[in-house]
């Protein structure tokens, strides 16, 4: 059964929709721990490169397939390839979102957990170590993380309730600007701090003694999972974008917003961690542990003003990453409202109750199931490593395959310059992108990780 389909109002909405899916947690949060993991300057380099030759281009191929079809992922394939094997991607991404999802929220909740600390202003008020104690403290405590892991889930929802244009729409277009600015003011702090230029410097002067196939793996897998791609977001998105939009616009806009976000979200962080002593490396928590160091640090001097902007800041970071976690959870909602026929509050509940689920063992992978390994991994790093690596590169792989080799390129073409409108030069670059450059690239870097 199908349902009228809504569609986004206009270009600047396009782009604030899919750039708020793009800018979320994995600019602010796993951008720099990643960065922090895999040494620095050397993988910003490779990620950027990655952002514009790999990523941009399965952008193109689901945005493609997603306006083409005017379906969700599993609807889309059975529209423009009937009949194949093809479902099988469609059904593919629509379970890696929800998986994506259930880790996420834990980290979104961490997010909501900071912000009720902020607007007790913990941060500014509280001494340096107690500042530092809080986060392992927190996440390895049971039912904390849990309660908020639970409330981001149900914000996600309320928003996911209202629909695409009341919903998800209304909520984005206000929200980034904000984030932006905040998080200049705090880069511009951060660099600022004493012993700080050792953390710029970490981020711009390359060692290419560290490169090797794991970091350019890492940083594809990052760059896919920065863009939402590979999990059939950007598709789902795409299929509410109106026939008359630009969609080269829309994925410059997009990859442009997102690349400067995390770029200076890597401003922001990584000098104060130098500044703090903290250890680049030290993984999921490095975001957590520096931002308290650096609103404690700022307390010092201006404690109202850096209180305020903690809570201001936190408020957006949970906002960011709601306008991201609502977009994995439309992928399984489109599925089950369009393809199973259930409405789309209970298809919303749904996926809900399925993500949450799936969350509550990654928060507690934190603490009480610290112990249980998979594959030599904690149950969040296997989930998050299982999409980043693995998910995400097959999803984007066989979408830039799809759009590629099994659609006709006239169709392709039509879709791209909306029937020879929008750039017609640039289509023979792009298409190439998609046909050879961005498959072969995917499964070089994807074997030699697995090979080397
Ligand atoms: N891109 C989002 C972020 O950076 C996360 C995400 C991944 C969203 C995949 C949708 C799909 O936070």
């Amino acid at each position: 059964m199908k349902t009228s389909r809504e569609r986004f109002g206009s270009r600047f909405t396009v782009i604030m929709a899919m750039a708020g899916s793009a800018v979320g947690l994995g600019n602010i949060w796993r951008f720099p721990y990643i960065v922090g993991e895999y040494g620095g300057a050397a993988f910003v380099l490779v990620y950027c490169i990655a952002c514009f030759i790999l990523a941009l281009p399965i952008f193109f191929a689901e945005t493609i397939i997603g306006r083409r079809s005017g379906s969700d992922t599993f609807g889309a394939m059975h529209k423009l390839a009937p009949g194949t094997n093809w479902k099988w991607l469609g059904l593919l991404t629509v379970i890696s979102p929800m998986i994506v999802l259930g880790y996420y929220s834990v980290v979104g909740g961490w997010s909501v957990a900071y912000l009720f600390r902020s607007a007790a202003f913990y941060f500014t008020t509280s001494t340096a170590t107690e500042v530092t104690a809080f986060f392992p403290r927190f996440i390895s405590s049971t039912w904390a993380p849990l309660a908020a892991h639970t409330l981001f889930i149900a914000l996600t929802t309320g928003v996911i309730l209202g629909g695409v244009k009341n919903g998800i729409e209304k909520f984005t277009k206000y929200t980034m600007p904000l984030l932006f600015l905040l998080i200049v003011i705090i880069a511009v702090y951060s660099i600022s701090l004493p012993g700080a230029q050792a953390g710029v410097a970490y981020l711009l002067k390359p060692d290419f003694s560290k490169l090797n196939a794991q970091v350019i793996a890492a940083a594809m897998g990052q760059a896919f999972f920065s863009l939402s791609l590979g999990v059939g977001t950007i598709l789902t998105y795409a299929s509410y974008i109106r026939k008359e939009e630009n969609l080269l616009a829309s994925g410059i806009g997009t990859g442009i917003s997102d690349l400067l976000f995390a770029l200076l979200a890597g401003l922001a962080i990584m000098p104060a961690v130098f500044a703090a002593g903290i250890a680049p490396g030290t993984g999921p928590g490095l975001v957590f542990e520096t931002l308290p160091f650096i609103f404690n640090k700022m307390g010092a001097g201006l404690p109202l003003i850096s209180g305020v902007m903690a809570f201001f800041f936190f408020f957006s970071v949970l906002m960011a990453a709601l306008t991201s976690s609502i977009s994995l959870m439309e992928v399984g909602v489109a599925y089950l409202s369009e393809e199973k026929g259930m409405k789309r509050r209970n298809a919303t509940l749904a996926v809900a109750l399925f993500t949450w689920t799936v969350g509550i063992l990654c928060s507690l992978s934190f603490g009480p199931l610290a112990q249980v390994q998979l594959l030599g991994n904690s149950i969040f790093d296997f989930m998050d490593k299982l999409c980043s690596n693995w998910l995400m590169p097959i999803g984007g792989l066989l979408f830039t395959i799809f759009a590629g080799w099994k659609m006709s390129r006239a169709d392709v073409q039509d879709e791209f310059t909306n029937g020879g409108r929008y750039n017609r030069r640039m289509f023979g670059v792009i298409y190439f992108l998609i046909r050879y450059f961005a498959p072969v690239g995917i499964i070089v870097v994807f074997f030699s990780n697995l090979l080397l």
